[in-house]
């Protein structure tokens, strides 16, 4: 170097790489309404799509009478079953292995079923026209409840199934049930729970709810007759699966489609599946020749797009009586609702609950998991979760709560006895995982310490006596959870979507002038990948982050991915992106050699450029290089600098984080305000601690509202009570508590820059640390278990029945 050369801090400092509160690049456009959403897609001579959909829950079909609704100018045609059955289009492969109707076959399995789709020159017409269309319906009797439908009289709802005993994932025993999926030992679970000092039993239930993010589904399909190609713009959180499964669908070679996720308002699970609109709109923009719309409203997304969880797990856990856990034991019913459309890898039909043992060292665990058909709409999507990791997570931090409570014991000190040790990673659990690193008491510690946690122990007993004296109408709980969580779906040999490998890819282009581009398999809904991505390369390539532009979610220009969801983009397109920049760097270093005339292995990499060993005033910057790349016949080495890498992660990496929640309960009107939550995540590497607080503060917020009011309910009929934002709770700034974020830092030890996911941790670790408050609070009056969501009437509810 010279003295000219700034110091490296400061060039380290220019890139806004890894570690760098950067400002996130997209919100610009965002918040000055320059976004470009599905429904912002206006095409000439467009036309619009809009659903007659079903009010009951299950009926059969008898007719369907289009004709008042055809006779409605622009209304240009009326799709049923019928129009797409001869193109074999009328049921749809699911992710899950199952099928799926596109529009009502013979008969409707949930309320809101898809039964005609109308297509018309506008939006309005062709919602006043579905009102027009007459069905006749022959009601048949309803099951909601997962155990009634499993009884032998219960009525069939998959008539197309009958006589079907084997399914997509094993042996069906009865003509509502899906599979068992089984992990773990079972005798040597049943024996040491057989003859345990102390065994804790409860059901465990999760509640349906609903990812409800901020922009519906839709999507813009359009044919192009004259070059045979279709375009989709859709709210994809995964466009190449989307490409792949509408070849295979359609018969149209997978070159003539292209596949376009444009900005998406939130995803959250609920865009990673197939559903009839994008169907019936490619059908009817086939047919037509024009491009066709179609973007659900608020009440069609809560009713009939993919619901969340719905688990009821009754577990055994055992320990000693000095509070060491020797076994666990679960058994989940899983409500499906009309049809298997979970999107789960291919062999997981329970996603990754099997890493129901937590954060515990247990030895001995046993899991089976029924998957059960109900007259409610199908779904079973990862919200804000990988893949039933929130669900496990719920259930072993409450059957913690409970174990503490027959243990007589302090539910901290109890977790506390049974983490693993750091020095256990990598740590191989009873239920099949390795865990890559933990530092578990470190992060406990902190937590314990930040909240002060002796004290409120004190303070909330002193609470329960001037209760007991009268002097109080007002609890206090205090919510504990230390969640591990699994992200990075995931090493191909385990994972897969419908066949399809689940890793992922980065292409980077560095133009003469020194900036990039980098192209990912991924799709931000929101989470910041523009931002962030080019962090990692800018460290990689030392190249200002400022200087690379980032883009996803186009199939004709992205490298084959996978998508975003399970917080995989970080664990697996992150790690893809730092290969591909090392690449990109092999190839500088050989560049820069030349430039210098020495040998490559005599210069080495300095935060932006190749400096000559023992001679640092002779270097190339990466700008420098970039251009050489471009206007040098360099011996050997073809002209210019890209690189791609397609990243199959070695494992899944393992989040985890400390949630402490506390909260102030009335008992006389179950009225709850949240005095304190503090939140620690250890995601390993961090890339930007401005947008990690972004994720935690939304994360939490969302398990706010799932564990305290957000339902999808059903009453015995079938019908949806909550398919409205009035009904369904969403928090506003009037409920949404401060949040003290927190962080320890242990990186992945096989991710090629050690970070791990977030985006779901929050998610994960907040409903059981909101829901454990809730229950904290009345432990000393006798409360072991009571079903979320803590609404204010479930609060006081268990306030009236313990006589309080
Ligand atoms: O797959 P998804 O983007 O939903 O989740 P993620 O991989 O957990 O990433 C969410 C956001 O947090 C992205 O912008 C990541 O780059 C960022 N992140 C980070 O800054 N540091 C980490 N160790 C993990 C994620």
């Amino acid at each position: 170097m010279n003295e000219m050369t700034p110091p490296k801090a400061e060039r380290a400092a220019a890139l806004k790489g890894l570690g760098t509160e950067r400002k996130r690049v997209e919100d610009a456009r965002f918040t000055q309404g320059k976004g470009n959403y599905v429904d912002d897609i206006k095409m000439p001579g467009m036309l619009f799509g809009d659903f007659v959909r079903s009010p009951y829950a299950h009926a059969r079909i008898k007719s369907i009478n289009a004709e008042k609704a055809l006779a409605v100018p622009g209304v240009i045609a009326v799709l049923t079953a019928d129009d797409l059955r001869p193109l074999n289009l009328h049921w749809m492969p699911t992710l899950a292995g199952d099928v799926q109707m596109v529009l009502a076959d013979g008969k409707v399995l949930f309320q809101g079923q898809e039964v005609a789709f109308v297509v018309a020159e506008d939006r309005y017409i062709a919602a006043d026209a579905v009102e027009l269309v007459e069905v006749e319906y022959e009601e048949l009797p309803v099951v909601v409840d997962p155990f009634k439908a499993q009884a032998e009289d219960a009525p069939v709802l998959r008539e197309d199934l009958e006589g079907k005993m084997e399914g997509a994932h094993g042996p069906r025993r009865h003509h509502n049930h899906i599979f068992t999926w089984e992990q773990g030992d079972r005798d040597a679970t049943d024996s040491v729970i057989g003859s345990a000092d102390v065994v804790a039993e409860e059901m465990v239930y999760y509640h349906r709810t609903h990812p409800c993010p901020l922009e519906t589904c839709g999507c813009v399909a359009s044919m192009d007759k004259v070059n045979g190609k279709l375009t989709v713009w859709g709210t994809f959180q995964a466009p190449h699966a989307v490409r792949t499964v509408a070849s295979l669908i359609s018969g149209i070679a997978e070159h003539n489609i292209r596949i376009v996720s444009p900005d998406i308002g939130g995803g959250f699970g609920n865009k990673v599946g197939v559903y009839p609109g994008y169907i019936c709109s490619i059908v009817a923009s086939i047919v037509t020749g024009v491009p066709v719309k179609w973007v659900e409203d608020r009440m069609e997304n809560l009713m009939a797009t993919a619901f969340a969880r719905d688990y009821w797990m009754q577990g055994k856990i055992a320990a000693t009586k000095d509070g060491k856990i020797t076994g666990l034991w679960c058994h989940v019913t899983a409500d499906h609702g009309a049809f298997d459309a979970c999107a789960d890898p291919t062999k997981f039909p329970a996603g990754f609950f099997n890493i129901c043992t937590g954060s515990y060292d247990i030895p001995t665990a046993y899991l089976a998991v029924d998957g059960v058909y109900t007259n409610k709409a199908p779904g079973g999507v990862a919200y804000r979760c990988s893949f039933r990791v929130t669900e496990a997570a719920y259930f072993i931090e409450r059957m913690i709560e409970v174990l503490a409570i027959e243990l007589g014991m302090d539910a901290a000190e109890l977790r506390a006895k049974n983490f693993i040790r750091k020095d256990q990673f990598p740590y191989q659990s009873a239920l099949g995982w390795e865990y890559d690193s933990g530092d578990y008491h470190t992060a406990w510690d902190k937590a314990l310490k930040a909240v002060g946690y002796k004290e409120l122990r004190k303070e909330q007993a002193e609470r329960v006596e001037a209760f007991k004296r009268g002097e109080t109408r007002k609890l206090l709980g205090i919510g504990l959870t230390h969640f591990t969580e699994i992200v990075g779906a995931g090493p191909v040999k385990n994972c897969d979507i419908l066949g399809l490998g689940m890793f992922d890819s980065c292409e980077i282009r560095i133009h003469p002038t020194g900036s990039a581009i980098a192209r990912l398999g991924t799709i931000s809904q929101g989470q910041g990948h523009a931002t962030t991505f080019a962090q990692i390369l800018a460290s990689e390539i030392g190249i200002p982050a400022d200087d690379i532009t980032v883009e996803e979610g186009d199939t004709d220009t992205a490298p084959y991915g996978l998508g975003t969801y399970g917080s995989r983009s970080t664990p697996v397109a992150g790690a893809a992106t730092a290969m591909a920049g090392r690449k990109i760097r092999a190839k500088a270093q050989m560049i820069a050699a030349y430039l210098l005339e020495v040998h490559d292995s005599d210069v080495e990499w300095d935060v932006d450029r190749f400096v000559v060993k023992g001679a640092p005033e002779r270097f190339k910057t990466m700008k420098e290089i970039a251009f050489a790349a471009y206007n040098q016949a360099i011996p050997g080495l073809e002209p210019g600098l890209e690189a791609v890498s397609y990243y199959d992660p070695p494992n899944m990496t393992y989040p985890f984080g400390a949630y402490i929640c506390v909260m102030e309960i009335d008992v006389d009107t179950g009225e709850w305000e949240i005095r304190q939550f503090y939140a620690l995540d250890d995601c390993g590497t961090r890339i930007n601690p401005m947008i990690i607080e972004g994720q935690v503060h939304g994360g939490v917020t969302e398990a706010l509202a799932i564990a305290m009011g957000q339902e999808i309910a059903y009453d015995d009929m079938g019908n949806v009570k909550t398919g409205t934002l009035m009904d369904f709770f969403i928090p506003t700034a009037w409920e949404t508590p401060h949040y003290t974020t927190d962080h320890t830092v242990t990186p992945s030890p096989h991710h090629p820059i050690g970070a791990k996911g977030v985006g779901e941790s929050p998610n994960v670790g907040g409903v059981p640390a909101f829901s454990n408050a809730v229950h904290d609070a009345f432990r000393p009056f006798g409360l072991k278990q009571a079903h979320m969501p803590h609404d204010h009437w479930r609060i006081w509810k268990i306030a009236h029945d313990l006589g309080l």
